[in-house]
């Protein structure tokens, strides 16, 4: 009995070694690809987390513009890309298995920066920043999901710093929280650089905003996440870190530096098993997952993983598909979005 299990064990241990040879085989040997049109070279540093799914979307000359953002509606299967460019739809509509299901068709949207999938339980909406400097611009749009503009926060067309009413420039991202809480990075190199949270009825609960390099001040907040212990995670582009406030309170927690000395950190997401941030850094075009810190902690940043993209690529903001951990990332250089999805060998993830 004892020798058959462990050579039954021995057995298990060379299938999954093929198993991790073939998935290596298949990630380094990506760009065999029958479709030259996607830019999809990449290669994993560290740990391997995360693999590239070559067969999404499943036609790509959909992609017209260049990809600025991406949200991901975990319940209804759906992908949501904000693209840019001249008469090109602005945002295209995907299902997570890669089918177009449409492209909006919609005028009020002038320089999409930040997309973000709220409510997906009930009534889903997308809210996207307007970095745009024309009539629409300068805005926080609420659109049902087949493009129907419900919402806009800000002034239409007129940058500015006000609280009451609400202005922005070039506002570069909003994250909504389940509680319907509405927390928004502004901005993308205008006027302004806060971190402000708004309640569900748009009432400022708590904001920084001071430019700067100092705790707590910003020098272009780019994109921000909460996590599920009441803290707000933001990449501070300008000042290559991310820093980290309560939730609640607006209290300053902690700031992460020492990853970014090279590039800084573009975008902030949580993986759905609370293990790793995602940041996507542009320059250096890397995916990187840090280890999240346990409760209570900030610490230093640590590196789990990184996806090395290919040079120009661009990656500019992430969404992750919170039932399937599946990480899709908008690609400015490379005008695409790419989906990659979580190893599961040895069922190390999720
Ligand atoms: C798109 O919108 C324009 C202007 O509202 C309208 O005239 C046109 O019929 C719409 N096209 C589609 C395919 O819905
Ligand atoms: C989600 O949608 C439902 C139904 O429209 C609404 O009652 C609820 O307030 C929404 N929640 C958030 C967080 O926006």
């Amino acid at each position: 009995m004892k020798k058959r299990s462990s050579s039954c064990a021995a057995a298990v241990a060379m299938a999954a070694v093929f198993v991790l040879v073939v998935a290596l085989y298949g990630t380094w040997d990506s760009r065999l690809s029958d479709r030259p049109d996607l830019k999809s070279d990449y290669r994993l540093l560290g740990r391997p987390l995360y693999k590239l799914d070559i067969s999404w979307p499943k036609y790509t000359e959909h992609f017209t513009g260049q990809v600025f953002g991406v949200a991901v509606n975990h319940l209804a299967g759906v992908v949501y890309i904000a693209q840019r460019g001249d008469n090109v739809p602005k945002v295209l509509v995907f299902s997570t298995d890669g089918d177009f299901l449409q492209a909006w068709n919609t005028s009020t949207l002038e320089m999409p920066h930040g997309i973000f999938l709220a409510n997906a339980s009930t009534s889903p909406t997308v809210w996207i920043t307007d970095v745009g400097n024309g009539p629409y611009g300068h805005t926080i749009k609420q659109y049902s999901p087949s493009g129907k503009l419900l919402q806009v926060l800000g002034t239409a067309g007129k940058a500015g710093s006000s609280l009451n009413p609400l202005q922005f420039d070039q506002p570069a991202e909003i994250f909504v929280h389940s509680s319907g809480d509405i927390y928004i990075v502004d901005g993308d190199g205008g006027l302004n650089n806060r971190l402000i949270k708004l309640s569900k009825d748009l009432q400022v609960q708590w904001m920084h905003g001071e430019k700067g390099s100092g705790l707590a001040q910003f020098y272009i907040p780019h994109s921000v996440a909460v996590d599920s212990f009441q803290r707000v995670w933001v990449a501070d582009r300008g000042n290559k870190r991310i820093q980290v406030f309560n939730s609640m309170t607006g209290d300053w927690l902690g700031s992460w530096g020492s990853c970014f000395t090279e590039d800084a950190p573009y975008s902030v997401r949580q993986t759905p098993d609370q293990k790793y941030f995602v940041v996507v850094q542009l320059n250096t075009n890397q995916i990187s997952l840090l280890e999240a810190p346990p409760v209570g902690v900030i610490g230093q940043c640590r590196v789990a993983s990184v996806i090395q993209l290919a040079e120009d690529i661009k990656p500019h903001l992430v969404d992750l598909d919170l039932k399937t951990g599946a990480l899709y990332v908008a690609e400015i250089g490379a005008q695409q979005a790419q989906k990659f999805t979580p190893f599961t060998l040895g069922g190390g993830f999720l």
